[in-house]
This record gives C-alpha cells, structure tokens and sequence, in this order.
C-alpha cells in the first residue's frame, strides 16, 4: 500500500526508517511527505531523505500527487481545535483513501463524525499512538475483546507531571522536573498544557470518544492539574507513604482529571517517569489494562506501522471491513444512550 506522509518530524521519520527496515515482509512505499515547508513525491517510493520541492498549494493537491491509498497524517496536535489535522482527514476520506494517524486532535475534537464519514466512504481509520505511543488501548478492544463493554477508565496518561512530582519527592524544585521533561523531550512549548492537566483531558476525550462513544472535547472534561503542588506538600506526603498522580476517571457520562493523592502503594502511583498506565472497567472482562513502559518514538512508529499492518489485514481477510459495516455494530465503539451523554 502506497503511503502519502503529512508532516515529517520525529514519529513520521521513524515510521519511514520502520518501512525502509521491513521492506522485505511488508511493502508499504512512500510516494509523498509534505511538511510545513516543502513536498516530495516519488511514484516509486522515496528515499529516507528526499530533495524536497516548495510546498503544494492545497493538501487535496498533495493527495493528488502522491497518488496514495494511504494518508499517514503526523502533523502536530492543536490541543484547542484538532485543525488543521481533521481538515487533512477529511481530504482524504473525500478521496477514498484510508487514514492512520498519531494525532490525538481529530480523536479528541471530532472522533465521531471521522469514524462515520470514514465508514460512509467505505475506508478504514486507525489512530492506534494517540495515546501511550504504541501500547495496546484501541487495538486491545478491536482484537483481543471483541464484545466487550467498557463502563469506565482510570488512567495515570502525563509523563511531565509525573516527572516533575518525582523530581520534588527527590528534594528538588518544580522547575527542576519540567528542566528534565524537556531534556528528555517529553514537554515541549507551554509545560502548563502537561502539569494543568489539559494534555490528560485530551487522551481521557480520545479514549472515552473511542471506546464509550462519549462525544467530548478536552475543553468539556473539569481538569485540576499540579501547577499549584510545593515541594514542601509532596515531602510531607511522601513521608506519610503518599504520593501526588494527575489521575483521568471516566465512569459512564462522567468523565474528570485531577491531581489526586495516593498511597505509594496504589497500583496508579506505581506508574514512574514516563510510563503511563490504564485500567478499564468493562461488563465481560471486569478490570483489565494496558501498561506503556518507557515509551519511545519508535514505539510510538510502531503503532502506525500495526495500524498499516491491520488495514492490510482487514482488506485481504474476507473480514468485513470496518467501513462497510453500520458503525453502530462494530464491537469495539461501545454505543450508550444519548441521554447519559455530558
Ligand atoms: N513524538 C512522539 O513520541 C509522539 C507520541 C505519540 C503521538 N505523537 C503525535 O504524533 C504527531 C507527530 O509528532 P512528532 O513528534 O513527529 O512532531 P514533530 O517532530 O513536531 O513534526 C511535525 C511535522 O509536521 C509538519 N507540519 C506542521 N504543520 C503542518 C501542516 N499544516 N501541514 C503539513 N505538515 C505540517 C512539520 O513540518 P516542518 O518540518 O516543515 O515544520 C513537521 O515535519 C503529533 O500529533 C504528536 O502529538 C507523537
């Protein structure tokens, strides 16, 4: 399958050295990259560090040109609008190509209406690294839960904060953690979107809109992050066996991020550095999860790839695929009265 590339920065670079790397088994060439600066086609695949041209006037041009089946959208997230990813989407929908992205924007602000436009066109939609890079949520429900039900979530989701509640437990400053997420590239730009709680309200919409079809955006989830947490109060806790997590709850229509004490003891304080941890509650299953240890960017390049790997799945299977069927019944978008909807 011929990919088109939208933005060419570190997880995109990472999915083309993965494609170059398993060429032998999987063939999946890129015929196009655009970034904010420039555009590259090559009908026959292009190199890991091909010459680029100016930019297309239009995405609907680079689509064109590339002559893709596949739109790899890796832009940066907007945590206010999802744009200018969810307009690159829907481009390609329009197109009939199928869409696999990293992106938690268009999950976030207009999950919904993208998994129905998609079906509508009879293409598929992945987005398996929006939310801990790689690690199994969505495709945990699509393959390994078939029927399963989730009726809530608690999830530990912000590297930075955790970072930076680690750093003070240590006797340092708050500013000391933010200093080593960003050493290690995990807060980039405004760190308040991390240790407010706002990037914790956009992977608690992503995975609510996906598997409890909860219809939100960020901005409607009550968020309270660790901006205001002294060193002085972690020490104090610390000593009485407590920690400090930003912890995401959803249990049916409510939905909240918070900073949360916890014993040390408590499996959600386990979750150190950057790893990142989710539990859900479900009907059949009961209480199960998913653990992202240490993520890397090439994990993260990684879920894209099995995103890729599963379209091809789902087109060569005889399965029917996710487009051709009424959304209402696929088994891992867990359906709930409109009236429970905040
Ligand atoms: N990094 C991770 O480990 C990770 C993990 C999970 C999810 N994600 C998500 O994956 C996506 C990509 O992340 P990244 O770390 O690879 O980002 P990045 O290194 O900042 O690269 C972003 C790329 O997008 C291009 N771009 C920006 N605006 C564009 C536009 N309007 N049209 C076309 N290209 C545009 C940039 O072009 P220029 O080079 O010309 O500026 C750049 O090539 C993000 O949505 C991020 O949230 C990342």
């Amino acid at each position: 399958m011929r990919l088109a590339l939208l933005g060419y920065g570190k997880v995109a670079r990472a999915v083309a050295r993965l494609a170059k790397r398993q060429r032998g088994l999987h063939s999946f060439p890129i015929t196009g990259i655009q970034t904010r600066h420039g555009m590259a086609i090559g009908v026959r695949g292009l190199p890991l560090d091909p010459a680029f041209g100016p930019p297309p006037p239009s995405v609907e041009e680079f689509l064109d040109r590339a002559a893709a089946q596949v739109l790899v959208e890796l832009t940066p997230h907007n945590p206010v609008t999802g744009e200018p990813a969810i307009s690159h989407i829907r481009a390609a929908f329009a197109r009939g190509l199928h869409v696999v992205t990293a992106n938690k924007g268009p999950i976030a602000h207009a999950y919904s209406d993208l998994r129905d436009t998609a079906a509508r066109r009879g293409v598929e939609f992945r987005f398996e690294s929006a939310v801990m890079g790689g690690a199994p949520v969505f495709n945990l429900f699509r393959h390994n839960f078939p029927g399963v039900k989730v009726l809530g979530f608690t999830g530990v989701l912000n590297s930075t904060s955790n970072l930076v509640i680690e750093a003070m437990e240590r006797g340092g400053s708050f500013d000391e953690g933010l200093a080593e997420a960003r050493r290690l590239g995990i807060a980039v730009g405004d760190a308040s979107y991390d240790t407010e709680g706002w990037d914790s309200a956009a992977k608690t919409a992503v995975i609510a809109n996906v598997l409890m079809d909860a219809r939100v955006t960020p901005q409607t989830i009550p968020t309270k992050g660790i901006t205001r947490l002294t060193q002085e109060r972690v020490r104090e806790l610390s000593a009485h066996g407590k920690t400090v997590r930003i912890v995401s709850r959803a249990r049916g229509s409510s939905l909240r991020v918070r900073a949360e004490v916890l014993d040390k003891t408590d499996i959600l304080a386990s979750v150190k550095g950057v790893s990142n941890l989710i539990l859900f509650d479900t009907d059949l299953m009961g209480r199960t999860g998913t653990i992202s240890i240490e993520p890397t960017v090439d994990r993260t390049a990684y879920g894209v790839w099995s995103d890729l790997m599963d379209i091809v799945r789902s087109r060569t299977s005889g399965v029917a695929p996710q487009g051709s069927r009424n959304p209402e019944q696929q088994c891992f978008i867990q359906k709930h009265d409109d009236s429970h909807r905040p």
